[in-house]
């Protein structure tokens, strides 16, 4: 039984998290969904609660697929699930140097490997922090999350996307 992670903080999950999510799932037996706050990100816009409730909604289809909140360090998390890989999306070169740091921290820790995945051109712009802030201006995000996601983003910006009113 191959466990997979498939860490991040998905505020909210976007449409180049769900291919990520849903390519992983076909390489390993069992794939969780590792949600957690960034220390690095201060501004959250959904509570961990509710990001677990948007990546269950929109990883049904997935029967090899779950979703868990953790704290702490990823790696204690990854071993206790008895996990054997982490897996992640790289976008550009922009994200190699992160990624690869804490992919070679996370392996001097645990020996965990972690295995990258290149994202699909289409969504190699996405990213959740731009997904929040052009939704929050009422820009239209509405092709670059999955529904369900944007129907929520709509709900917190008081039905029209803009934040004029939030
Ligand atoms: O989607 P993100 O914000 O890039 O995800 C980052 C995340 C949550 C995967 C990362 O911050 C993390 O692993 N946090 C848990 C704490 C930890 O293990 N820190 C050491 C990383 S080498």
């Amino acid at each position: 039984m191959a466990t997979a992670l498939c860490p991040g903080s998905f505020d909210p999950v976007t449409n180049g998290h769900l291919d990520i999510i849903e390519r992983t799932a076909r390489h390993f037996d069992d794939v969780i969904v590792a949600v957690s706050r960034n220390p690095q990100k201060t501004k959250s816009l959904f509570t961990l609660e509710i990001r677990q409730e948007m990546l269950r909604e929109v990883t049904d289809h997935l029967p090899n697929v779950r979703i868990e909140l953790f704290t702490g360090l990823l790696v204690d998390f990854a071993r206790d699930q008895g996990a054997m890989a982490i897996v992640k999306g790289l976008r550009a070169i922009s994200d190699f140097d992160y990624e690869l740091q804490m992919a070679q921290m996370n392996q001097q820790l645990s020996g965990i490997d972690t295995f990258f995945i290149s994202t699909s051109p289409q969504y190699s712009f996405l990213s959740s922090s731009l997904v929040r802030e052009v939704a929050r201006f009422g820009g239209d995000v509405s092709t670059m999350i999955p529904k369900s996601v944007h129907a929520r983003l709509l709900e917190l910006f008081d039905g029209d996307a803009s934040g004029k009113g939030a």
